[in-house]
Protein backbone atom coordinates (compact mmCIF):
# COMPACT_ATOMS: atom_id res chain seq x y z
CA UNK A 1 0.00 0.00 0.00
CA UNK A 2 1.37 3.40 -0.71
CA UNK A 3 0.23 6.41 1.24
CA UNK A 4 0.42 10.31 0.76
CA UNK A 5 2.88 11.63 2.38
CA UNK A 6 4.38 15.30 2.94
CA UNK A 7 6.76 15.89 6.04
CA UNK A 8 4.89 18.10 8.62
CA UNK A 9 1.77 17.58 6.96
CA UNK A 10 0.17 17.66 10.39
CA UNK A 11 0.66 21.33 10.94
CA UNK A 12 -1.89 22.65 8.72
CA UNK A 13 -4.80 19.88 8.10
CA UNK A 14 -8.34 19.60 9.35
CA UNK A 15 -8.66 16.96 11.57
CA UNK A 16 -12.02 15.01 12.40
CA UNK A 17 -12.58 13.12 15.39
CA UNK A 18 -15.43 9.86 14.90
CA UNK A 19 -16.81 7.49 17.90
CA UNK A 20 -17.28 4.64 15.38
CA UNK A 21 -20.30 3.03 17.33
CA UNK A 22 -22.15 6.40 16.58
CA UNK A 23 -21.42 7.33 13.20
CA UNK A 24 -22.94 5.23 10.77
CA UNK A 25 -24.44 1.67 11.67
CA UNK A 26 -24.16 -0.67 8.67
CA UNK A 27 -25.70 -3.70 10.43
CA UNK A 28 -29.25 -2.76 11.46
CA UNK A 29 -27.94 -3.49 14.94
CA UNK A 30 -28.02 0.03 16.30
CA UNK A 31 -23.90 0.45 16.46
CA UNK A 32 -21.80 2.21 14.06
CA UNK A 33 -19.14 0.20 12.30
CA UNK A 34 -15.87 0.43 10.27
CA UNK A 35 -17.81 0.23 6.87
CA UNK A 36 -19.97 2.80 8.38
CA UNK A 37 -16.98 5.16 8.38
CA UNK A 38 -16.13 4.23 5.30
CA UNK A 39 -19.29 5.13 3.47
CA UNK A 40 -19.36 8.55 4.81
CA UNK A 41 -15.98 9.34 3.31
CA UNK A 42 -17.24 10.81 0.28
CA UNK A 43 -18.86 13.51 2.88
CA UNK A 44 -16.04 14.08 5.04
CA UNK A 45 -13.98 14.57 1.71
CA UNK A 46 -16.99 17.07 0.60
CA UNK A 47 -16.60 18.81 3.93
CA UNK A 48 -12.70 19.84 3.70
CA UNK A 49 -10.96 16.58 5.81
CA UNK A 50 -7.79 16.04 5.86
CA UNK A 51 -7.37 13.24 8.42
CA UNK A 52 -9.88 11.12 10.91
CA UNK A 53 -9.17 10.53 14.22
CA UNK A 54 -10.69 7.45 15.52
CA UNK A 55 -11.53 7.00 19.14
CA UNK A 56 -10.73 3.31 20.25
CA UNK A 57 -12.38 0.51 18.50
CA UNK A 58 -10.25 -2.04 20.52
CA UNK A 59 -11.73 -5.45 22.20
CA UNK A 60 -12.87 -3.69 25.31
CA UNK A 61 -15.40 -4.61 27.77
CA UNK A 62 -16.55 -0.71 27.21
CA UNK A 63 -16.55 0.06 30.77
CA UNK A 64 -14.97 3.11 29.45
CA UNK A 65 -16.36 3.69 26.27
CA UNK A 66 -13.38 1.53 24.83
CA UNK A 67 -10.48 3.79 26.55
CA UNK A 68 -10.33 0.45 28.57
CA UNK A 69 -8.54 -1.98 26.04
CA UNK A 70 -8.77 -5.19 26.22
CA UNK A 71 -6.40 -6.60 23.50
CA UNK A 72 -4.82 -3.65 21.25
CA UNK A 73 -4.29 -6.00 18.66
CA UNK A 74 -8.13 -6.60 18.01
CA UNK A 75 -11.38 -4.99 16.72
CA UNK A 76 -14.71 -4.79 19.28
CA UNK A 77 -16.24 -7.60 17.13
CA UNK A 78 -19.39 -4.94 17.31
CA UNK A 79 -17.62 -2.28 15.33
CA UNK A 80 -15.83 -5.28 12.49
CA UNK A 81 -12.91 -7.11 11.63
CA UNK A 82 -9.60 -6.75 10.79
CA UNK A 83 -9.97 -6.54 7.34
CA UNK A 84 -13.19 -3.63 7.50
CA UNK A 85 -10.39 -1.70 9.21
CA UNK A 86 -7.61 -2.26 6.23
CA UNK A 87 -10.32 -1.79 3.65
CA UNK A 88 -11.19 1.62 5.56
CA UNK A 89 -7.34 2.76 5.42
CA UNK A 90 -7.01 2.25 2.39
CA UNK A 91 -10.03 3.94 1.58
CA UNK A 92 -9.11 6.96 3.16
CA UNK A 93 -5.44 7.01 1.62
CA UNK A 94 -7.23 7.04 -1.75
CA UNK A 95 -8.44 9.63 -1.32
CA UNK A 96 -5.52 11.39 -0.28
CA UNK A 97 -6.79 11.74 3.08
CA UNK A 98 -4.86 10.16 6.21
CA UNK A 99 -5.66 8.71 9.22
CA UNK A 100 -4.92 8.60 12.92
CA UNK A 101 -6.18 6.33 15.56
CA UNK A 102 -6.37 6.86 19.59
CA UNK A 103 -3.88 4.67 22.11
CA UNK A 104 -4.51 4.26 25.43
CA UNK A 105 -1.20 3.70 26.55
CA UNK A 106 -1.55 4.38 30.73
CA UNK A 107 -3.82 2.00 31.52
CA UNK A 108 -5.64 -0.95 29.91
CA UNK A 109 -9.39 -2.84 30.87
CA UNK A 110 -9.19 -5.12 33.55
CA UNK A 111 -10.10 -8.26 30.97
CA UNK A 112 -6.53 -7.80 29.53
CA UNK A 113 -4.97 -10.90 29.50
CA UNK A 114 -1.97 -9.34 30.90
CA UNK A 115 -3.65 -8.17 33.90
CA UNK A 116 -5.49 -11.74 34.10
CA UNK A 117 -1.64 -12.81 34.43
CA UNK A 118 -0.36 -10.44 36.42
CA UNK A 119 -2.86 -11.02 39.46
CA UNK A 120 -2.63 -14.94 39.19
CA UNK A 121 1.01 -14.97 39.11
CA UNK A 122 2.95 -11.96 40.78
CA UNK A 123 6.27 -13.80 39.84
CA UNK A 124 5.49 -14.52 36.69
CA UNK A 125 6.34 -13.20 33.02
CA UNK A 126 3.46 -10.11 33.91
CA UNK A 127 3.57 -10.39 37.42
CA UNK A 128 5.33 -6.44 37.46
CA UNK A 129 3.23 -5.11 34.69
CA UNK A 130 1.02 -3.56 36.77
CA UNK A 131 1.55 -1.43 39.74
CA UNK A 132 1.06 -3.30 42.52
CA UNK A 133 1.33 -2.85 46.26
CA UNK A 134 0.37 -3.50 49.75
CA UNK A 135 -0.88 0.29 51.04
CA UNK A 136 -3.47 2.21 49.39
CA UNK A 137 -2.45 5.11 51.04
CA UNK A 138 0.53 5.52 48.75
CA UNK A 139 1.18 8.18 46.41
CA UNK A 140 -1.48 10.31 48.23
CA UNK A 141 -0.54 13.71 46.18
CA UNK A 142 -2.24 12.19 43.01
CA UNK A 143 -5.28 13.37 42.59
CA UNK A 144 -7.99 11.06 41.72
CA UNK A 145 -9.51 12.16 38.21
CA UNK A 146 -12.99 10.34 37.85
CA UNK A 147 -14.67 11.90 41.02
CA UNK A 148 -18.05 11.11 40.23
CA UNK A 149 -17.51 7.22 40.49
CA UNK A 150 -13.78 6.62 42.29
CA UNK A 151 -12.83 7.74 46.17
CA UNK A 152 -9.17 6.12 45.74
CA UNK A 153 -6.75 5.29 43.03
CA UNK A 154 -5.82 1.96 44.51
CA UNK A 155 -8.43 -1.40 44.79
CA UNK A 156 -7.87 -4.30 46.31
CA UNK A 157 -7.68 -7.36 43.98
CA UNK A 158 -8.55 -10.58 45.56
CA UNK A 159 -6.75 -12.98 43.57
CA UNK A 160 -3.41 -11.46 44.14
CA UNK A 161 -4.28 -10.43 47.52
CA UNK A 162 -2.82 -6.94 46.55
CA UNK A 163 -3.92 -3.24 45.69
CA UNK A 164 -3.07 -2.24 42.03
CA UNK A 165 -3.26 1.58 40.84
CA UNK A 166 -5.65 3.16 38.56
CA UNK A 167 -6.12 6.77 37.57
CA UNK A 168 -9.49 6.32 36.23
CA UNK A 169 -11.87 3.48 36.79
CA UNK A 170 -11.39 0.84 38.83
CA UNK A 171 -11.71 -1.28 36.09
CA UNK A 172 -8.56 0.38 34.11
CA UNK A 173 -5.50 -0.87 35.77
CA UNK A 174 -2.58 2.05 35.17
CA UNK A 175 0.54 -0.50 33.48
CA UNK A 176 3.76 -0.44 35.46
CA UNK A 177 6.24 1.81 33.46
CA UNK A 178 9.31 0.55 35.39
CA UNK A 179 9.29 -2.71 33.56
CA UNK A 180 11.16 -3.01 30.76
CA UNK A 181 8.91 -5.70 29.35
CA UNK A 182 6.01 -2.88 28.95
CA UNK A 183 7.64 -0.57 27.05
CA UNK A 184 8.60 -3.47 24.90
CA UNK A 185 4.83 -4.06 24.37
CA UNK A 186 3.93 -0.80 23.92
CA UNK A 187 6.69 -0.34 20.88
CA UNK A 188 5.51 -3.53 19.41
CA UNK A 189 2.29 -2.73 19.56
CA UNK A 190 2.53 0.81 18.20
CA UNK A 191 4.69 -0.88 15.14
CA UNK A 192 1.44 -3.31 14.76
CA UNK A 193 -0.71 -0.24 13.75
CA UNK A 194 2.12 1.83 12.12
CA UNK A 195 2.67 -1.39 9.77
CA UNK A 196 -0.61 -1.25 8.92
CA UNK A 197 -0.35 2.32 6.97
CA UNK A 198 -1.39 4.26 9.77
CA UNK A 199 -0.58 8.18 10.02
CA UNK A 200 0.11 8.75 13.29
CA UNK A 201 -1.51 8.10 16.59
CA UNK A 202 -3.26 10.34 19.52
CA UNK A 203 -1.66 9.41 22.63
CA UNK A 204 -4.26 9.28 25.18
CA UNK A 205 -3.86 10.50 28.84
CA UNK A 206 0.10 10.24 28.87
CA UNK A 207 0.89 12.55 31.65
CA UNK A 208 0.36 9.92 34.00
CA UNK A 209 2.76 7.10 33.36
CA UNK A 210 4.96 7.14 36.11
CA UNK A 211 4.06 7.18 39.82
CA UNK A 212 6.75 8.53 42.04
CA UNK A 213 6.52 8.99 46.13
CA UNK A 214 5.90 12.70 46.92
CA UNK A 215 5.20 13.53 43.67
CA UNK A 216 1.24 14.21 41.91
CA UNK A 217 2.10 12.30 39.26
CA UNK A 218 1.65 14.26 36.08
CA UNK A 219 4.47 15.12 33.61
CA UNK A 220 7.44 13.40 35.74
CA UNK A 221 10.75 13.52 34.03
CA UNK A 222 10.37 9.51 33.37
CA UNK A 223 7.37 10.14 31.79
CA UNK A 224 8.59 12.73 28.95
CA UNK A 225 11.87 10.69 28.87
CA UNK A 226 9.41 7.69 27.75
CA UNK A 227 7.85 9.90 25.25
CA UNK A 228 11.11 10.78 23.82
CA UNK A 229 11.66 6.94 23.21
CA UNK A 230 8.66 6.52 21.65
CA UNK A 231 9.77 9.53 19.34
CA UNK A 232 12.86 8.56 18.56
CA UNK A 233 11.63 5.07 17.73
CA UNK A 234 8.67 6.21 15.61
CA UNK A 235 11.02 8.74 13.58
CA UNK A 236 13.55 5.78 13.11
CA UNK A 237 10.52 3.28 11.31
CA UNK A 238 7.68 5.85 10.26
CA UNK A 239 9.15 9.12 9.56
CA UNK A 240 5.74 10.70 8.35
CA UNK A 241 4.20 9.77 11.20
CA UNK A 242 2.84 12.10 13.57
CA UNK A 243 1.77 12.08 17.47
CA UNK A 244 -0.76 13.95 19.38
CA UNK A 245 -0.99 14.41 23.02
CA UNK A 246 -3.37 14.36 25.56
CA UNK A 247 -1.74 16.82 28.00
CA UNK A 248 -4.75 18.21 30.18
CA UNK A 249 -2.22 20.23 32.44
CA UNK A 250 -1.36 23.94 33.58
CA UNK A 251 -0.23 25.76 29.99
CA UNK A 252 3.14 25.63 31.15
CA UNK A 253 3.54 22.23 31.66
CA UNK A 254 1.74 21.41 28.47
CA UNK A 255 4.69 22.88 26.49
CA UNK A 256 6.65 20.83 28.27
CA UNK A 257 5.44 18.19 25.55
CA UNK A 258 6.81 18.80 22.64
CA UNK A 259 10.36 19.39 24.35
CA UNK A 260 12.65 20.82 21.93
CA UNK A 261 10.71 19.12 19.26
CA UNK A 262 11.42 15.89 20.56
CA UNK A 263 8.46 14.54 22.06
CA UNK A 264 5.33 14.62 20.99
CA UNK A 265 4.27 16.50 17.30
CA UNK A 266 1.67 18.25 18.67
CA UNK A 267 -0.62 18.75 22.26
CA UNK A 268 -4.33 19.83 22.40
CA UNK A 269 -4.52 23.24 22.98
CA UNK A 270 -5.66 23.01 26.50
CA UNK A 271 -4.81 25.98 27.57
CA UNK A 272 -6.97 28.07 25.04
CA UNK A 273 -9.45 25.99 24.91
CA UNK A 274 -11.54 27.00 28.16
CA UNK A 275 -10.76 31.06 27.39
CA UNK A 276 -12.09 30.95 24.58
CA UNK A 277 -15.79 29.86 26.27
CA UNK A 278 -14.62 32.51 28.85
CA UNK A 279 -14.13 35.27 26.30
CA UNK A 280 -17.93 34.87 24.84
CA UNK A 281 -19.36 34.13 28.56
CA UNK A 282 -17.75 38.00 29.95
CA UNK A 283 -17.95 39.87 26.60
CA UNK A 284 -14.04 40.47 26.91
CA UNK A 285 -11.30 39.71 24.40
CA UNK A 286 -8.60 39.36 27.37
CA UNK A 287 -8.54 35.98 28.35
CA UNK A 288 -7.39 34.88 24.71
CA UNK A 289 -5.21 37.88 24.32
CA UNK A 290 -3.25 37.27 27.76
CA UNK A 291 -2.48 33.25 26.94
CA UNK A 292 -1.35 33.64 23.82
CA UNK A 293 2.24 34.99 24.50
CA UNK A 294 2.54 31.34 26.43
CA UNK A 295 1.14 29.72 22.99
CA UNK A 296 3.89 31.13 20.20
CA UNK A 297 7.25 30.26 19.40
CA UNK A 298 6.68 26.76 19.20
CA UNK A 299 9.77 24.22 18.63
CA UNK A 300 10.09 23.59 14.42
CA UNK A 301 7.65 20.83 13.46
CA UNK A 302 5.38 21.21 16.26
CA UNK A 303 1.70 22.26 16.58
CA UNK A 304 -1.06 23.06 18.82
CA UNK A 305 -4.37 20.80 17.82
CA UNK A 306 -6.74 23.61 18.50
CA UNK A 307 -10.56 21.98 19.73
CA UNK A 308 -13.84 23.11 21.38
CA UNK A 309 -15.22 20.08 21.98
CA UNK A 310 -14.54 16.35 21.84
CA UNK A 311 -16.36 13.04 23.50
CA UNK A 312 -15.56 14.11 27.14
CA UNK A 313 -16.37 16.89 29.20
CA UNK A 314 -15.64 20.25 28.38
CA UNK A 315 -12.99 20.09 30.73
CA UNK A 316 -12.63 22.49 34.04
CA UNK A 317 -9.44 20.42 35.90
CA UNK A 318 -6.93 23.42 34.68
CA UNK A 319 -8.29 26.39 35.20
CA UNK A 320 -8.34 28.68 38.22
CA UNK A 321 -11.41 28.48 40.90
CA UNK A 322 -12.64 31.71 39.95
CA UNK A 323 -12.69 30.75 36.05
CA UNK A 324 -14.13 27.31 36.94
CA UNK A 325 -17.39 29.17 38.98
CA UNK A 326 -17.39 31.53 35.81
CA UNK A 327 -17.69 28.86 33.52
CA UNK A 328 -20.40 27.08 35.73
CA UNK A 329 -22.55 29.83 36.19
CA UNK A 330 -22.23 30.47 32.61
CA UNK A 331 -22.33 27.00 30.88
CA UNK A 332 -23.90 24.80 33.25
CA UNK A 333 -27.73 25.53 34.11
CA UNK A 334 -28.65 21.79 35.33
CA UNK A 335 -26.47 20.06 37.64
CA UNK A 336 -26.99 17.06 35.23
CA UNK A 337 -25.06 18.18 32.91
CA UNK A 338 -21.84 18.07 34.82
CA UNK A 339 -19.57 14.96 34.53
CA UNK A 340 -16.55 15.22 36.73
CA UNK A 341 -15.00 18.98 36.88
CA UNK A 342 -16.26 19.63 33.52
CA UNK A 343 -19.94 19.86 31.94
CA UNK A 344 -20.62 17.21 29.10
CA UNK A 345 -22.62 19.38 26.69
CA UNK A 346 -21.99 20.20 23.18
CA UNK A 347 -21.32 23.48 21.61
CA UNK A 348 -24.74 24.47 20.30
CA UNK A 349 -26.28 24.16 23.66
CA UNK A 350 -23.48 25.86 25.76
CA UNK A 351 -23.54 28.93 22.71
CA UNK A 352 -27.94 28.93 23.69
CA UNK A 353 -28.17 27.58 19.87
CA UNK A 354 -27.07 31.43 19.39
CA UNK A 355 -25.73 31.17 15.32
CA UNK A 356 -23.53 34.07 15.85
CA UNK A 357 -21.87 32.62 18.75
CA UNK A 358 -21.52 29.52 17.41
CA UNK A 359 -19.52 30.80 14.50
CA UNK A 360 -17.73 33.49 16.42
CA UNK A 361 -16.19 30.32 18.15
CA UNK A 362 -15.57 28.02 15.22
CA UNK A 363 -13.67 31.23 13.30
CA UNK A 364 -11.38 30.94 16.70
CA UNK A 365 -10.80 27.65 16.35
CA UNK A 366 -10.06 27.67 12.59
CA UNK A 367 -8.31 30.85 12.81
CA UNK A 368 -6.35 31.06 15.76
CA UNK A 369 -2.46 29.19 15.39
CA UNK A 370 -2.89 25.68 15.65
CA UNK A 371 -4.58 23.02 13.68
CA UNK A 372 -8.22 22.22 14.16
CA UNK A 373 -9.51 18.93 15.37
CA UNK A 374 -13.84 19.00 14.75
CA UNK A 375 -15.88 16.73 16.84
CA UNK A 376 -17.99 14.82 14.63
CA UNK A 377 -21.77 16.31 14.75
CA UNK A 378 -20.56 19.52 15.84
CA UNK A 379 -20.57 20.66 12.15
CA UNK A 380 -24.61 20.34 12.31
CA UNK A 381 -24.81 22.13 16.05
CA UNK A 382 -26.03 19.14 16.84
CA UNK A 383 -27.67 18.68 20.85
CA UNK A 384 -26.60 16.48 23.41
CA UNK A 385 -28.84 14.30 25.67
CA UNK A 386 -28.10 15.15 29.74
CA UNK A 387 -30.32 12.54 31.05
CA UNK A 388 -26.95 9.94 29.82
CA UNK A 389 -24.87 8.80 32.44
CA UNK A 390 -21.38 9.78 32.56
CA UNK A 391 -20.25 11.73 29.31
CA UNK A 392 -22.74 9.84 26.78
CA UNK A 393 -24.89 13.15 26.69
CA UNK A 394 -22.07 14.20 24.07
CA UNK A 395 -21.78 10.66 22.03
CA UNK A 396 -25.37 10.16 20.52
CA UNK A 397 -25.40 9.00 16.94
CA UNK A 398 -24.55 11.02 14.07
CA UNK A 399 -27.49 12.38 12.48
CA UNK A 400 -27.48 11.93 8.64
CA UNK A 401 -30.93 12.26 7.66
CA UNK A 402 -34.35 13.70 9.37
CA UNK A 403 -36.87 11.00 11.03
CA UNK A 404 -36.58 7.97 13.64
CA UNK A 405 -33.12 6.43 12.69
CA UNK A 406 -31.40 9.43 11.52
CA UNK A 407 -29.81 7.57 8.81
CA UNK A 408 -27.61 6.05 11.36
CA UNK A 409 -29.28 3.17 12.08
CA UNK A 410 -32.63 0.82 10.83
CA UNK A 411 -32.85 -0.19 14.11
CA UNK A 412 -35.48 0.94 16.35
CA UNK A 413 -33.07 0.35 19.30
CA UNK A 414 -29.97 2.17 18.97
CA UNK A 415 -27.77 1.39 21.64
CA UNK A 416 -27.47 5.08 22.15
CA UNK A 417 -30.57 7.17 21.91
CA UNK A 418 -30.93 10.04 18.67
CA UNK A 419 -31.10 13.13 20.16
CA UNK A 420 -32.80 14.27 16.58
CA UNK A 421 -33.92 17.58 16.69
CA UNK A 422 -35.57 19.27 12.88
CA UNK A 423 -32.83 20.68 10.35
CA UNK A 424 -30.28 18.75 12.08
CA UNK A 425 -29.02 16.39 9.68
CA UNK A 426 -26.84 16.53 7.11
CA UNK A 427 -29.30 15.70 4.27
CA UNK A 428 -31.17 18.68 5.41
CA UNK A 429 -28.16 21.05 5.82
CA UNK A 430 -25.90 20.52 3.29
CA UNK A 431 -27.59 21.51 0.48
CA UNK A 432 -29.10 24.40 2.44
CA UNK A 433 -26.88 27.37 1.48
CA UNK A 434 -27.86 29.13 5.02
CA UNK A 435 -27.06 26.14 7.14
CA UNK A 436 -24.68 25.99 9.96
CA UNK A 437 -22.63 22.90 7.81
CA UNK A 438 -22.66 25.09 4.57
CA UNK A 439 -20.99 27.60 7.31
CA UNK A 440 -18.09 25.31 7.96
CA UNK A 441 -17.59 23.95 4.82
CA UNK A 442 -16.82 27.04 3.52
CA UNK A 443 -14.46 28.38 6.90
CA UNK A 444 -12.96 25.33 6.13
CA UNK A 445 -12.23 26.25 2.45
CA UNK A 446 -11.20 29.76 3.50
CA UNK A 447 -9.25 28.50 6.14
CA UNK A 448 -6.91 26.06 3.35
CA UNK A 449 -6.94 28.82 1.18
CA UNK A 450 -4.49 31.11 3.97
CA UNK A 451 -2.50 28.99 5.26
CA UNK A 452 -1.03 31.95 7.70
CA UNK A 453 -4.33 30.72 9.75
CA UNK A 454 -2.55 27.91 11.22
CA UNK A 455 1.10 28.23 10.92
CA UNK A 456 1.70 31.99 9.97
CA UNK A 457 2.99 34.85 12.37
CA UNK A 458 0.52 36.38 15.10
CA UNK A 459 0.36 39.69 15.88
CA UNK A 460 -2.11 41.07 18.57
CA UNK A 461 -3.10 44.85 17.62
CA UNK A 462 -4.02 47.34 20.04
CA UNK A 463 -7.39 48.56 19.86
CA UNK A 464 -9.09 50.42 22.96
CA UNK A 465 -12.16 48.33 22.33
CA UNK A 466 -11.88 45.36 25.08
CA UNK A 467 -14.58 43.52 23.43
CA UNK A 468 -12.40 43.10 20.19
CA UNK A 469 -9.68 40.47 18.94
CA UNK A 470 -8.23 42.31 16.58
CA UNK A 471 -5.03 39.76 15.35
CA UNK A 472 -2.81 40.17 11.91
CA UNK A 473 -1.62 36.80 10.39
CA UNK A 474 1.46 37.12 8.17
CA UNK A 475 2.74 33.99 6.22
CA UNK A 476 6.35 34.22 5.86
CA UNK A 477 8.18 32.01 2.89
CA UNK A 478 9.82 29.93 5.65
CA UNK A 479 6.77 29.01 7.39
CA UNK A 480 5.15 27.32 4.59
CA UNK A 481 4.82 23.69 5.88
CA UNK A 482 4.02 22.50 1.83
CA UNK A 483 6.18 23.78 -0.61
CA UNK A 484 3.02 24.83 -2.57
CA UNK A 485 1.21 26.56 0.13
CA UNK A 486 0.51 29.85 -1.53
CA UNK A 487 2.53 32.75 0.26
CA UNK A 488 -0.27 35.42 0.60
CA UNK A 489 0.34 39.18 -1.01
CA UNK A 490 -0.58 40.71 1.99
CA UNK A 491 -1.18 39.77 6.10
CA UNK A 492 -4.84 38.61 7.40
CA UNK A 493 -6.50 40.95 9.05
CA UNK A 494 -8.95 38.86 11.68
CA UNK A 495 -11.37 40.15 13.78
CA UNK A 496 -13.76 39.02 16.53
CA UNK A 497 -16.13 40.60 18.57
CA UNK A 498 -17.28 39.13 21.88
CA UNK A 499 -19.49 41.87 22.82
CA UNK A 500 -23.62 41.43 22.31
CA UNK A 501 -23.89 44.74 19.93
CA UNK A 502 -22.65 45.80 17.30
CA UNK A 503 -19.07 47.64 17.37
CA UNK A 504 -17.33 50.19 15.13
CA UNK A 505 -13.92 49.18 13.84
CA UNK A 506 -11.58 50.85 14.44
CA UNK A 507 -8.87 52.22 11.69
CA UNK A 508 -5.42 50.75 13.51
CA UNK A 509 -7.51 47.13 13.57
CA UNK A 510 -7.19 47.54 9.73
CA UNK A 511 -3.74 48.89 9.18
CA UNK A 512 -2.27 45.57 8.16
CA UNK A 513 -4.57 45.67 5.55
CA UNK A 514 -3.86 49.41 4.60
CA UNK A 515 -7.17 50.76 5.66
CA UNK A 516 -9.77 48.86 3.46
CA UNK A 517 -10.21 45.08 4.05
CA UNK A 518 -11.58 42.53 1.33
CA UNK A 519 -13.76 40.15 3.14
CA UNK A 520 -12.52 36.44 2.81
CA UNK A 521 -15.26 35.24 5.33
CA UNK A 522 -17.51 36.55 8.32
CA UNK A 523 -20.03 38.46 8.98
CA UNK A 524 -20.23 40.80 6.27
CA UNK A 525 -20.94 39.82 2.15
CA UNK A 526 -17.69 38.32 1.16
CA UNK A 527 -15.72 39.95 -1.85
CA UNK A 528 -17.47 43.26 0.22
CA UNK A 529 -14.75 46.07 1.17
CA UNK A 530 -14.95 46.69 5.11
CA UNK A 531 -13.70 50.01 6.27
CA UNK A 532 -12.92 51.67 9.71
CA UNK A 533 -15.97 52.80 11.56
CA UNK A 534 -17.84 50.00 9.71
CA UNK A 535 -20.27 47.58 12.11
CA UNK A 536 -19.04 44.80 12.67
CA UNK A 537 -22.22 42.83 14.45
CA UNK A 538 -22.77 41.41 17.94
CA UNK A 539 -20.37 37.78 18.34
CA UNK A 540 -19.84 38.58 14.65
CA UNK A 541 -16.25 38.28 13.08
CA UNK A 542 -14.20 38.70 9.66
CA UNK A 543 -11.35 37.54 7.86
CA UNK A 544 -10.09 40.16 5.65
CA UNK A 545 -7.47 40.31 2.79
CA UNK A 546 -5.95 43.56 1.42
C1 LIG B 1 -8.77 10.24 28.24
C2 LIG B 1 -9.97 10.04 27.34
C3 LIG B 1 -11.17 9.74 28.19
C4 LIG B 1 -10.89 8.50 29.00
C5 LIG B 1 -9.61 8.63 29.79
C6 LIG B 1 -9.16 7.32 30.35
O1 LIG B 1 -8.91 11.35 29.05
O2 LIG B 1 -10.16 11.17 26.54
O3 LIG B 1 -12.33 9.57 27.42
O4 LIG B 1 -11.96 8.27 29.86
O5 LIG B 1 -8.54 9.10 29.00
O6 LIG B 1 -8.70 6.50 29.32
Amino acid sequence: MTKPTTHRWYENSVFYQILVGVFNDTTGEGIGTLKGVEEKLDYLQWLGIDCIWLSPFYASPLRDDGYDIADYRAIHPDYGTMEDFDDLIEAIHARGMKLITDLALNHTSMDHRWFQESRKDPHGPYGDYYVWGDDPNRYPEIRIIFTDTESSNWSFDEVRGQYYFHRFYKEQPDLNYDSPAVHKEVLSLIDFWMDKGLDGFRLDAIPYLYERDGAGGESLPETLEFIEKLRAHVDEHYPDAFMIAEANQPPAETREYFGNGDRVHMVFNFPLMPRLYQAVATSQASPIIEIMPDLLHLPPGTQWGNFLRNHDELTLEMVSGPERELMYSSYLPDDSMRAHLGIARRLAPLMDHDRAKIELMYALMFGLPGAPFLYYGEELGMHDEPSLPDRYAVRTPMQWEPGPGAGFTTSDTPKLPIVGGEGLSVSEQRHDPDSLLSFVHSLIAARKAHPELGIGNYESIDVAEPSLLAVTRTLKAEDRVIPSDPISSAPLVCLYNFAPHPIAIPPQALAGVNGVGRVVIGSFDTAAEVHSGDALPGFGFVWLTA
